[in-house]
C-alpha cells in the first residue's frame, strides 16, 4: 500500500486551472521532492495531500483510504497520520520551547504532566536537541528554530511529514543542515516525508524520488539522477536555470564569508 495517492487531481481556483490531472504514488518511508517554478501550484498540491483543499476531480488516498470521504473519528485518526511543516516554522514566541513541543500533545491527548515531559524530551533528542526546554524561540538560532519546529511537528507520531519550502530563504550553510535534519529524522523515524522546494541541490543530494510540478501537470518522476538526465525540454530549463542561481548564490555567500560580512544570505 502506498502512502499517499493522488489519482488525477483537478483543481482550479475561479477560471484558473492550478492543477490538471496529477497522478501520483508515495511509497512508505520514501523522501520524496516536489518541485518546480514559483506559482506552479506546489503547496496547493501538498495542501491536498492533508486534505486541506478538496480536488475538483479525482482522488487523494492516504494509506489506502479517501482522505476526502472519511468521516467522524476516522477522519480525525486519518489526519493526525500526517503532519506538516510550514515554510515560516511559525513556534509560539510567547512560548517556551517546551510549551511549543508539548502543545499538540495537549490539544490532542490528555496525557499526565510527567508523561508529556517525556515524549517532548524524546522528541527534542530525535532532532538533536537537548536542555533547552526553558528557551523562549527568540534565544535560539534559525536552525535551533526549525528542529523545534520538527520536533513538534514528531511529536504526534505522524507516518508521513510534510515540508512546504523548508530551507527558501536560508543561506547554503542552513539550507545544508535543514536538509540532512529532514533526511536523517526519515531514517530514525521511517517516516514517509514529502518536501517542496525548489532547491535542486537537496533534490539531488537527498531525494529518493522527486517530481516536477510544471504546468499543473508532473512532466517528470523519477530518481535526481534520471532528473538530470532527462531530455524533456521543460526539466532542462529548470536544471540549468536552478543550477545557475544556486552556483551564484554559493558564490556570494562565500565571498561574504571572507570578507566578514556575516548576517547575510
Ligand atoms: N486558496 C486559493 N485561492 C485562490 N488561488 C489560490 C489559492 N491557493 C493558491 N492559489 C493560486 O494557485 C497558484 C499556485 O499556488 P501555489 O500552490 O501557492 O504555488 P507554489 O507553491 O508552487 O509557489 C497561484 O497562482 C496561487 O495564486
Ligand atoms: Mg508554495
Amino acid at each position: 500500500m502506498y502512502a499517499i495517492q493522488l489519482i488525477n487531481v483537478h483543481k482550479a481556483f475561479g477560471k484558473q486551472k492550478v492543477l490538471k490531472g496529477v497522478s501520483l504514488a508515495i511509497k512508505k518511508r520514501e523522501l520524496f521532492y516536489i518541485i518546480g517554478k514559483s506559482g506552479e501550484g506546489k503547496s496547493v498540491l501538498l495542501k491536498h495531500m492533508i486534505g486541506l483543499i478538496k480536488p475538483d476531480k479525482g482522488k487523494v488516498l492516504v494509506e489506502g483510504q479517501d482522505i476526502n470521504a472519511v468521516e467522524g473519528k476516522e477522519a480525525i485518526k486519518l489526519r493526525r497520520k500526517i503532519g506538516m511543516v510550514f515554510q515560516y516554522g511559525a513556534l509560539f514566541d510567547s512560548m517556551t520551547v517546551y510549551e511549543n513541543v508539548a502543545f499538540p500533545l495537549r490539544e490532542h491527548f490528555s496525557y499526565s504532566e510527567e508523561e508529556i515531559r517525556e515524549i517532548v524530551r524524546e522528541k527534542l533528542s530525535l532532532v538533536d536537541l537537548e536542555g533547552i526546554e526553558h528557551k523562549m524561540p527568540s534565544e535560539l538560532s534559525g536552525g535551533m528554530r526549525k528542529r523545534v519546529a520538527l520536533a513538534r511537528a514528531l511529536a504526534l507520531n505522524p507516518e508521513i511529514l510534510l515540508y512546504d519550502e523548508p530551507t527558501t530563504g536560508l543561506d547554503p550553510v542552513l539550507t545544508e543542515e535543514i536538509d540532512r535534519l529532514i533526511s536523517s529524522t526519515r531514517d530514525r523515524v521511517g517516516v514517509t516525508s514529502v518536501v517542496v522546494s525548489h532547491d535542486i541541490w537537496s533534490v539531488v543530494k537527498y531525494a529518493d524520488r522527486v517530481a516536477f510540478l510544471s504546468n499543473g501537470r508532473i512532466e517528470f518522476l523519477g530518481t535526481p539522477q534520471e532528473f538530470l538526465d532527462s531530455d524533456n525540454p521543460l526539466v532542462r530549463r529548470f536544471v540549468c536555470a536552478r543550477f545557475e542561481e544556486s552556483m551564484m548564490k554559493l558564490l556570494i555567500s562565500a565571498c561574504r564569508r571572507r570578507a566578514g560580512i556575516t548576517g547575510c544570505q
